[in-house]
């Protein structure tokens, strides 16, 4: 249970007020009886040697016995008690209690303690049970007379008149003690309130300073222990509040580099529990779930990552990198690399940095694909070329059969040519060193010159070549000879992988910015599973018959770069036996 402070120094004040009275109350008490007792015993003692004294000078005007009944009231009504006066041979001269006529009747009071003490050393006293009044009685008791004794005096007061007082007393004493109680009950709470409010203050900063506000200050307290603890507080919080900023800050900046990263990052504990995942990893393995928490094989579901880090982690390998191939759900090669993080020489997580290099792998083999290529492509015309200038250096006897290995040797060296020629045009154009100049052209014409360069090609076949081009169309943003290198790459396809008697068109129509140009032929087509291939350099769906026809498997692959230089984009629909339609765009001028 919780009490406030003040309430519990109010509640120990009390419990010390309620002791100290208590021992007040009974030290009093115990010692008020004697004390009043003592005080009632002195004054009647004073008061007898008064009344001896004055009982003496009366004496010295008459004898004792004439008048002491009448003294005897007197004096007793004077002081309030009873008085005696008792003749030294024990008769009782007056009593105040007693009417005159009665004393005769009265006992001798020759025995009494008090009057045998007081004929002995001139003073007595007891305290007895008077049978007379029935009473509890203090007797005291002089000798009247200076040389020899005159009478003696007793004065007699009830015991119980010093229980009355001393009932009295305690009232006083209990209603004193009561209203001090309380006065003290009501200085320690205000007290206690005094000295718990400042405290209350700081401890209510404090716990506004654990919930994160800073923004509390303690003012108004005093210069003591509680104030400095104020100010230390108040310091405190300003530190804190610096050092959480300073903490914050360094996250952000992290954070915006993580989050910048091409590359995933992931960071485990010792465990090998993930604590961080950047968002190119969540990418990089199409994560949509929060990887904290979890290990990198279910979050990754990779076993050869789990591999890595468990060697970093585990293995004693402070440093580990290597290449792994994902399949699912996209085919990639990512290479990871892991550090260990150390603390006190032990290891106390790990970093994991996984870089895509899927793309750098792909160019890596087209550039191998492209130099095997290159050189069985440059091989078999040089070979033919080695061997039939072999055979005519051995000397060929017929003239017919020289004049034709001649025409071989041109034939192949003539393809070489072609064949270096479109490699040249390709690298510049990739390279971006082909210089284009885009100007507005118009697009008829340069069909036309194109199909007149093949005008006789097509002729030999007896192949149609039509043309749907609307007048009035607008001109198109293109360098002329590089357009017309399309059309003559297409022209020349669609005329080649057409058989006799068949027919090519050439249409073009305006397609939002762009005009759109569709050559389409009779030929015989491209299978479907060979469609998305024909742009590569030197994919050929039937090499034989490319070659035969003096293909180099360059022209669509130069096609596709020049358009795309242009900003327009080429595509082929095509049906295996049935015919090809090849269409690109360039902008409108
Ligand atoms: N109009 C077409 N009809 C059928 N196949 C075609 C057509 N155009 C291109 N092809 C196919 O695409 C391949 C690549 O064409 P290209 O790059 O021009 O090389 P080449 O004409 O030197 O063979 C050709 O070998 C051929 O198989
Ligand atoms: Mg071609």
């Amino acid at each position: 249970m919780r009490i406030k402070l003040q309430w519990k120094l109010t509640a120990i004040f009390c419990l010390l007020a309620v002791f100290i009275l208590a021992a007040a109350y009974t030290y009093f008490n115990s010692h008020l009886k004697s004390f009043l007792l003592r005080d009632i015993e002195s004054n009647l003692k004073k008061e007898l040697i008064l009344s001896k004294d004055y009982l003496e000078s009366e004496f010295s005007r008459q004898p004792a016995a004439a008048g002491s009944a009448a003294l005897a009231d007197r004096i007793g009504a004077d002081l309030g008690v009873r008085v005696t006066i008792i003749a030294p041979d024990g008769i009782v001269l007056g009593d105040s209690e007693v009417k005159k006529e009665d004393l005769p009747k009265l006992e001798n009071h020759l025995g009494r303690p008090e009057v045998q003490q007081a004929l002995k050393e001139g003073f007595g006293a007891s305290q007895r049970y008077s049978y007379t009044l029935k009473k509890y009685m203090l007797y005291n008791a002089a000798v009247v007379g200076k040389d020899k004794p005159a009478a003696i005096l007793r004065l007699v007061i009830p015991v119980a008149k010093v229980a009355e007082f001393e009932s009295g007393m305690q009232k006083i004493l209990a209603v004193g003690v009561i209203m001090v109680f309380f006065a003290s009950l009501i200085l320690s709470f205000l007290i206690s309130m005094a000295v718990t409010r400042p405290l209350a203050n700081i401890s209510s900063a404090a716990k506004a300073m654990a919930s994160g506000d800073f923004s509390r200050k303690i003012f108004n307290v005093s210069r003591d222990e509680i104030g400095d603890l104020a100010a230390t507080l108040n310091y405190m919080s300003d530190e804190i509040k610096a050092k959480i900023e300073k903490v914050r800050s360094g996250e952000a900046k992290l954070e915006t580099v993580l989050s910048g990263m091409v590359e995933g990052v992931i960071v485990t504990d010792a465990k090998g529990k993930i604590i961080l995942a950047n968002p190119s990893l969540r990418k990089l393995f199409f994560i949509d779930t929060a990887p904290e928490g979890k290990t990198p094989l279910e979050v990754v579901r990779n076993s050869a990552v789990q591999n890595i880090v468990d060697r970093v982690l585990k293995g004693g390998q402070r440093i580990a990198a290597e290449e792994i191939s994902v399949s699912s759900p996209e085919e990639k090669s990512i290479k990871v690399s892991g550090v260990a993080i150390m603390k006190e020489n032990q290891v106390d997580g790990a970093i994991f940095v996984f870089h895509d290099i899927t793309e750098l792998r792909r160019l890596e083999k087209v550039r191998q694909d492209f130099v095997a290529n290159v050189s069985h492509e440059l091989r078999t015309p040089l070979s033919s070329i080695k061997g039939y200038s072999e055979t005519l250096m051995d000397g060929v006897p017929k003239a017919e059969e020289r004049q034709e290995f001649l025409g071989i040797i041109y034939r192949e060296s003539d393809r070489l040519a072609k064949l270096i020629d479109d490699l040249l045009d390709l690298s510049k154009i990739e390279s971006g060193k082909m210089a284009m100049v885009f100007m507005p052209v118009g697009i008829a014409p340069v069909v036309k010159r194109s199909a007149g360069v093949l005008e006789k090609s097509a002729r030999d076949k007896s192949i149609k070549v039509e043309f749907n081009i609307p007048e009035g169309l607008p001109k198109v943003m293109a360098d002329e000879n590089r357009l017309s290198q399309v059309f003559l790459n297409l022209l020349d396809n669609a005329i080649k992988y057409t058989p006799e008697g068949g027919s090519v068109k050439v249409s073009v129509f305006p397609q939002d910015k762009y005009l759109q140009v569709d050559v389409t032929d009779t030929g015989v087509g491209i299978p479907e599973s060979d469609l998305p291939r024909v742009f590569e350099r030197f994919y050929r769906v039937d090499k034989a018959r490319s070659r035969q026809l003096g293909g180099t498997g360059l022209g669509l692959s130069i096609v596709k770069h020049i358009v795309q230089s242009h900003g327009g984009q080429v595509w082929v629909k095509s049906e295996a036996c049935h015919g090809s339609t090849f269409s690109f765009t360039v902008p409108k001028a």
